[in-house]
């Protein structure tokens, strides 16, 4: 659509003076509604700066369009209504360029070269270790995940990094309760579980021995000394975490460039706390170093305890004048809850101060909250939201339902864990991102909502349709099958469209940095797709008919399968 676009802009750019392309481009829109034309120019704006009333404007140029028609441009006519130059389209000229285009890219359709030259570092996911993995790191990671995804196909070199929470005075206390209470066979079993009742116990026995707290700050000051042996506790404690998360990750399909964690940067604090000395923007308070940031209505950012240890800021400022230097990123990415705005306009504040022009590339991209509802597993008792209890779930789950639905499925266990994280992904991608959201299983796997299992639903049909079909290369190999393609149904040009709004729909994901944009396309492509095929058989058309359908169906298909790898769902060709 978005080269239509250009000729159309490019034309009604010859009719008015001072008004560039480029802007008419922008203006421009693709109304929902059918019977307000194929693309529609709003003439409000533009009314100011030429000093015409905007009805006048859309009539003088629905006029202008009217009178120069010529078969080949693709559009049928255009209309003045209420201010809005509403343009027509002739289907027939104008889906053939549209289902060339999609059939040609296969996979690279919808792809871009936008980012080719720039890189944006994504750092998303970030669980703590010896702590669970909660619903929140998930979000996280489906947001990031799917962030990496669509800024690779816009031609970005993108980085992944999952900054784990590895460093901290936790550490000291998890090695003496792990010394005092300790059992490494309960760890084996469930290290996480077994570290946070260590850590729980901890606090319950410090209360009433307050030398514990003494002595594991003792033990945290060694590692931070570097103390072999002590670090060697600590990296085995990382590393029990680690292969947890990594069942999650695997689960998922999720991978990172770079597993740098908190500690990573402990070497490269003290540049941080340097420079920030010279410039003069350190201030002690009671014996901690604090940047002030009154002046631009925020709380100060805390950069050294009174012990000296450094904090969530520091390191975060470490980090990314680390990125920078390695990376020479276009824009640094962070995916996290909302609850944690605040620090980011803090430590990007603090940054700026620093006197770095790049600042302004840093970027936070925050989330709402979800909750689980009549689901059993419960936010509120802690974080102790067992996520890989809930994929698990989730999973099994589907495949009572392949059982009961598709008992002759071959490999239902694939299937069943393709379809069961996809719902899960679907469900944190299913609104703005920024809205709390909730997770109940029904709605998530229900064949019929607005969900992954639909849109992964309605793949698999296409694809046993395409198997019944005539080979679809074939067809379209064939000379002249795309210039002669018949479809002739209103439902089938619906479905040309918004097949042709894909590459507009990644372009803004991007922009956004909203995937929710692909998953609502992805609905409405496969609500569209559901309406044409519910209309117009295929099968029992007429060759040139049924060939023109298998073809659109193809689009289809490509459409559907790149969308649902962006934000990270699998495609299964039968379920
Ligand atoms: N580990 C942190 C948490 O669980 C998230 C880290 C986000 N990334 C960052 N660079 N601050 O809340």
């Amino acid at each position: 659509m978005k080269k239509l676009q250009r000729a159309v802009a490019d034309k009604l750019h010859d009719w008015l003076e001072g008004i560039e392309a480029e802007e008419l481009l922008k203006l421009m829109e693709v109304p929902s509604d059918a019977s307000k034309g194929d693309l529609s120019l709003p003439c409000f704006k533009l009314s100011k700066k030429l000093r015409k009333a905007p009805q006048e404007l859309a009539d003088q140029l629905a006029n202008a369009i009217n009178g120069s028609l010529d078969s080949q441009s693709g559009i049928a006519h255009a209309e003045s209504l209420s201010g809005y130059l509403n343009i027509y389209l002739d289907p027939k000229v104008i889906t053939p360029g549209i289902l060339r285009d999609i059939l040609e890219a296969g996979e690279g359709y919808g792809s871009h070269q936008e980012g080719s030259g720039k890189t944006i570092v994504v750092d998303f996911s970030s669980p703590n270790v010896a702590k669970p993995f909660h619903v929140g790191h998930l979000r996280s990671t489906v947001i990031g995940g799917a962030l990496v995804r669509i800024f690779k196909f816009m031609g970005y070199e993108c980085i992944g990094i999952n900054h784990l929470g590895d460093w901290g005075t936790q550490f000291g206390k998890l090695a003496v309760a792990y010394r005092l209470w300790g059992d490494p066979g309960r760890l084996e079993q469930g290290a996480i579980d077994e570290l946070l009742s260590l850590y729980v116990r901890f606090h319950e026995e410090a209360e009433r021995r307050p030398e514990l707290e003494a002595e594991a700050r003792a033990v945290f000051a060694r590692m931070e000394q570097g103390d072999a042996e002590m670090l060697e506790q600590w990296k085995w404690f990382v590393e029990l975490s680690l292969s947890e998360f990594n069942r999650i990750y695997e689960l998922m399909g999720i991978s990172f460039d770079h597993i740098t964690g908190e500690s990573f940067y402990n070497d490269k604090m003290d540049r941080v706390i340097t420079e920030l000395q010279e410039r003069g923007l350190l201030e002690e308070d009671q014996g901690a170093m604090l940047v002030r940031l009154d002046d631009y209505n925020m709380s100060p950012a805390l950069m050294l305890k009174q012990d000296g240890s450094s904090l969530y800021h520091t390191r975060d400022v470490a980090a990314a004048l680390y990125r920078k230097d390695t990376y020479h990123f276009h824009q640094a990415v962070y995916v996290t809850d909302y609850s944690q705005s605040l620090h980011f306009r803090q430590w990007f504040k603090v940054v700026e101060l620093m006197g770095y022009p790049w600042a302004d590339q840093l970027v936070h991209v925050p989330f709402g909250r979800v909750s689980l509802e009549g689901t059993g597993f419960s936010t509120r008792k802690g974080n102790i939201v067992k996520l890989e209890d809930l994929l698990q779930q989730t999973i099994a789950k589907v495949r009572e339902i392949i059982e009961e639905k598709n008992p002759e499925l071959e490999c239902k266990d694939e299937v069943a864990r393709q379809v069961g994280v996809g719902a899960v992904i679907f469900n944190d991608l299913s609104s703005n991102r920024i809205k709390d959201i909730v997770f109940n299983w029904e709605q998530a796997l229900s064949f019929e909502g607005e969900t992954g299992p639909y849109v992964q639903y309605t793949y698999a049909r296409i694809c046993s349709l395409l198997r019944k079909g005539r080979e679809v290369s074939e067809i379209f190999s064939q000379s002249n099958s795309i210039e002669e393609l018949h479809l002739p149904d209103s439902e089938e040009y619906a479905l040309v469209k918004q097949l042709s709004l894909f590459p507009q729909s990644v372009e803004s994901a991007a922009a956004k940095m909203e995937p929710s944009i692909l998953s609502r396309y992805l609905v409405d492509t496969a609500q569209a797709f559901n309406r044409f095929y519910h209309h117009c058989p295929v099968m029992d058309a007429e060759r040139k008919l049924r060939d023109s359908r298998l073809l659109l169906t193809e689009g289809v298909r490509i459409t559907l399968n790149n969308g649902l790898k962006l934000i990270g769902l699998e495609a299964p060709e039968r379920m």
